[in-house]
């Protein structure tokens, strides 16, 4: 842009030639580009063909209204700004030129120039300030608009999220329910298979009996998936005897996994009651105890393996622990050992539920469970329970 056209254009407007030559030499030194023009023809001319920035236009031209001409520039471009000259110094007129939203007006004769050249240069801030706004006005309704769109892109996302959410959470729930499920039914085979080779009448008795009470916890399982929404009540808990469930759990394993090799300890103090899902707490113990079977094989391998349950009373809670001297935990996955699907067995071989199934039951019975280091090598899980009175 040459410089004469950065200029703002300053379109003045008389049929007095003196006034245009005093006005002329009031603008001489601005940096503004002057064009003066005698007749309300000539004005109009110059405004369609340049338009202008300030218009400085006498009110009564031999021609036509100095008013036309202000309506005329401010259709061509509303930010034009424009001083009225008038012959009248009266309310009126001034009424006349706001109503028209002129910038402001002056009164021939001609004065005070001094007072037109501010008045001017306070026109053309005001334009120019009017036109910025605009500008910022337009950036911020394109920062609306950008935003409105990212802000519904992030909905849509969250959408997206949320789905994959419950699709990830269904997975979950379906491996969850194999885990759990697993334990009983391994039970189950294990003394169907042995029923046909068994002579004792009384034996198979026994053998039936636990395989209905399997059954009935594979039962409670299916039961509690359709319950599954619901937290559970209290008329699905007991009182339940901590020390016999964990004796429970032992029985269970042994029928299920191979032993041999692994001293399985039990050192239970007559314990006490917690208030409880039997099947649940029992199936806590069973996943840990395989664990710590599996971690004891890593290790020893066929020989030398140890796994040890106990369990206690404290004045406010019970306690049990299960203890191995198993290959160990890293002290960095110590706090991942819990959340789902976090297995460093080899593909095929475990789910990584088995834990975060024990941590949902729980927590879910106010229990509370950790996991150290053994005292010598090997792993801890230490839980607590509530006392039910
Ligand atoms: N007693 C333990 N000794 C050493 N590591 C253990 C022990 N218990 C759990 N872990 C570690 O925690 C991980 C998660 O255990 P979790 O029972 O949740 O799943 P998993 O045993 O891998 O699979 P699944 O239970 O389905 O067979 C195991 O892969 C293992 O690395
Ligand atoms: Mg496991």
């Amino acid at each position: 842009m040459t410089e004469q056209a950065a200029r703002k254009h300053l379109l003045i407007v008389d049929d007095e030639p003196v006034i245009l030559q005093i006005l002329e030499a009031v603008f001489e030194d601005e940096p503004v580009r002057l064009t003066c023009v005698g007749t309300g023809a000539a004005a109009m001319r110059v405004l369609d063909e340049s338009g202008c920035d300030l218009l400085i236009t006498d009110k009564n031209l031999p021609d036509l209204n100095g008013l036309e001409l202000l309506k005329r520039a401010k259709e061509l471009d509303p930010f034009t700004e424009v001083i009225i000259i008038t012959g009248y110094a009266s309310l009126d007129t001034a009424l006349t030129a706001m109503e028209y939203d002129a910038f402001d007006y002056v009164v021939k004769p001609l004065n005070n120039v001094f007072d037109i050249r501010k008045k001017a240069r306070r026109a053309l801030e005001k334009r120019a300030l009017a036109i910025e706004n605009k500008q910022l006005l337009g950036e911020l309704a394109g920062q609306n608009l950008a935003l409105k769109t990212a802000l519904s892109d992030a909905v849509a996302l969250q959408a997206e999220l949320i789905q994959a959410g419950k699709l990830a959470g269904i997975g979950t729930l379906a491996a969850g329910i194999a885990h759990e499920v697993s334990s009983p039914l391994f039970g189950i085979l294990g003394l169907a298979e042995a029923i046909p080779e068994e002579s004792c009448r009384q034996k198979v008795d026994a053998y039936a009996a636990e395989i209905v009470d399997y059954s009935k916890s594979i039962r409670d399982i299916v039961v509690d998936l359709s319950s599954y929404s619901r937290t559970s009540s209290d008329q699905d808990v007991s009182p339940v005897d901590l020390g016999q469930v964990i004796q429970d759990a032992a029985t269970l394993v042994g029928r299920g996994v191979d032993l041999s090799g692994v001293d399985l300890v039990l050192e239970i103090e007559d314990g006490g009651l917690i208030r409880a899902e039997p099947t649940e707490v029992r199936q806590i113990f069973v996943n840990l105890v395989k664990n710590a079977i599996e971690a004891v094989r890593d290790e020893h391998g066929a020989e030398g393996g140890r796994v040890t349950l106990a369990a206690g009373r404290e004045v406010d809670h019970l306690w049990a622990t299960v203890t191995d001297n198993g290959v160990g935990i890293h002290q960095d996955a110590m706090e991942q050992v819990f959340d789902p699907f976090y297995t460093t067995k080899a593909p095929g071989k475990g789910t990584g539920l088995g834990l975060s199934v024990v941590y949902r039951i729980v927590t879910k019975h106010r229990g509370t469970i950790t996991v150290q280091a053994g005292e010598s090598g090997g792993t801890m899980f230490r839980l607590q329970f509530p006392i039910a009175d």
